[in-house]
């Protein structure tokens, strides 16, 4: 593909994934719940899929924004992994990804988690590259759009607030 058409403008639901995994005893603590680290991780690799998808270039996770457990997941339950790219800024674009418990057993559907992750596109050699536009098309591709704009704005302060306690 050519730079020119790597840099198309696309839709959301051009790049927006769904993973799927089934708890297994690996993945949880003696009493049987789901490792946080574990969701976490799971919700890492769903938020690449729709950025790699959206940029079509490799991808490196920059940050992930406060996460909440709301509730238990349990050995055998399925988890199901939302995600989409919500805007995209120069490099980097802001990945939501929703996170569903359902149990088929007792046939319930709930909602874990949901996580903000900003993704930068890279080359090869590590170095940033532009990503392509994204076209919001509904009203609540709309409204992700901007409030993604305004995490984007207090992810730096909080950065640059935390640099100068460093330093
Ligand atoms: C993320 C990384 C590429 C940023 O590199 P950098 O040289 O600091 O880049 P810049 O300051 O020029 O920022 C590049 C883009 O990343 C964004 N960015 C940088 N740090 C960020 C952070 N902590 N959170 C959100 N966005 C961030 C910038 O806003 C900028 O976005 P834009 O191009 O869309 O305007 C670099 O810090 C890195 O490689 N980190 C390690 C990534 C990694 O290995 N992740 C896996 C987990 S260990």
């Amino acid at each position: 593909m050519n730079e020119k058409d790597l840099l198309t403008p696309r839709s959301v639901r051009d790049s927006q994934s769904e993973m799927a995994e089934i708890v297994l005893p690996n993945d949880a603590n003696p009493l049987g719940a789901l490792l946080g680290g574990r969701l976490m991780h799971w919700i890492d690799l769903a938020g690449a899929m729709a950025a790699h998808r959206h940029s079509r270039q490799y991808v490196v996770t920059a940050s992930i924004d406060h996460l909440d457990f709301l509730v238990p997941v349990r050995v055998g339950d399925l988890v199901i992994l939302r995600s989409s790219v919500n805007r995209v800024f120069r490099s980097s674009m802001e990945v939501g990804v929703k996170v569903w418990v359902e149990n088929y057993l007792v046939d319930s559907c709930q909602h874990v988690s949901s996580a903000h992750l900003t993704y930068v596109a890279v080359d090869r050699a590590g170095n940033k590259v532009p990503v392509p536009a994204i076209v919001p098309e509904t009203e609540e591709e709309r409204r992700r759009y901007d409030d993604a704009g305004r995490r984007r704005d207090l992810r730096r302060t909080e950065r640059e607030r935390r640099q100068k306690i460093m330093r």
